[in-house]
């Protein structure tokens, strides 16, 4: 089969490389999925880089953990009536060498999702590490209904998820921070109730005035340690952060007493290790988010197999909105 990897970590067109690997064969317990769409996500690349100290957990990686494709093969013990059935992707390269940017992978039957007749395959390709991140941040601690919710980085691939789940989970009113006016109008497609530029305009003031200084009950938090000294300030007594990044500042330092005294919650947020349970409770809600909702899938760009190295470096420049794909079948 057609696949890209990587043998030594470093810069996306030093290291990754195209070329023909063995078809994998669906082992007891797998599926075997012939692939139409890989997602790349910042998790990849930093894998690829060795951010946060990452060494090669194998001799060659193939990339990438989201993807989407039809199941064409069932090892033994999975019911052969999974044949034929489009899934999208989970864990496609965690704690595995081989992911996604190939022409089949074989992968745990519960790792291949049901993709909903409705959702194209290139959409389910979006789903995997940002929408169950975002379902985790939003729901993991209880009901969301009523509450009000920030969503930091709305125009993010987990972001505008979270921005969409949580209208979908009932909340009462959606706020959340963009940096541009294409940003802003992909968080508003979204569903956020209230947009505001953290650039140019005081967020905490304007959440303030938007809740009659009330706050928010909930944050979903894409930068952690620098939105810190303001999001502690904006949540309401018991509140939650559920927090998912701090690439600027990977070490804050947490102001003990203003969260002490509201009684708050840090809830960290880590998609690799969420419990099979409720691993498997977020997939439920979120086909029967997929299939009832109007539901908005935010691809930037996509790149055919053999320019995966521009994908890396397009994720890389920070100029994405959204999600990058990898087109394996040449489609679209
Ligand atoms: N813990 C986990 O399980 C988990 C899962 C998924 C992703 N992640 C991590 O989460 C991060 C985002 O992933 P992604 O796929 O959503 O990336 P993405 O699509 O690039 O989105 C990142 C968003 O963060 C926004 N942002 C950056 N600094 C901000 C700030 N101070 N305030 C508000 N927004 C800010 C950016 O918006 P602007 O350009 O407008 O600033 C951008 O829209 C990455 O570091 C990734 O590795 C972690």
């Amino acid at each position: 089969m057609r696949a890209a990897w990587y043998e030594k970590q470093g810069p996306a067109s030093e290291v990754l490389q195209l070329g023909n690997l063995p078809t994998p064969e669906p082992e007891q317990g797998e599926v075997r999925v012939k692939l139409s769409f890989s997602g790349v996500n910042p998790s990849d690349t930093k894998r690829r880089l060795g951010f946060g100290g990452q060494k090669m957990a194998y001799p060659a990686i193939v990339p990438h953990s989201d993807g989407s494709g039809v199941i064409d093969q069932v090892g033994t013990g999975v019911p052969k009536n999974r044949i034929g059935e489009r899934v999208w992707i989970y864990c496609g390269q965690w704690e595995r060498a081989h992911g996604t940017a190939a022409d089949y992978i074989s992968i745990r039957e519960n790792h291949a999702i049901h993709l909903p007749d409705n959702i194209e395959l290139m959409s389910g390709a979006c789903l995997g590490i940002p929408a169950v991140t975002a379902h985790r941040a939003l729901f993991s601690d209880g009901p969301i209904k009523g509450l009000t919710v920030l969503v930091t980085g709305g125009a993010g691939a987990v972001g505008n998820y979270a921005i969409q789940l949580a209208k979908w989970g009932g909340a009462e009113r959606v706020i959340t921070t963009c940096s541009s006016p294409e940003k802003e109008n992909q968080a508003k497609a979204a569903g956020a109730d209230l947009v505001i530029n953290y650039k140019e305009e005081d967020v905490s003031a304007k959440i303030m005035d938007a809740t009659d200084g009330q706050g928010v009950d909930r944050i979903v938090e894409v930068a952690f340690g620098v939105n810190l000294p303001s999001t502690v300030a904006l949540l309401k007594d018991n509140g939650i952060i559920s927090a998912y990044a701090s690439d600027i500042e990977p070490t804050p330092i947490l102001p003990f007493y203003p969260m002490m005294q509201k009684n708050c919650m840090l809830r960290w947020v880590f998609m690799y290790k969420i419990p099979e349970d409720d691993f498997a409770n977020a997939c439920n809600d979120l086909n029967n988010w997929l299939k009832k909702s109007s539901t908005h899938h935010m691809v930037s760009k996509i790149f055919p197999l053999e320019e995966i190295a521009e994908a890396h470096k397009f994720l890389e420049s920070g100029e994405a909105t959204g999600n990058v794909i990898v087109s394996i079948d040449g489609e679209n």
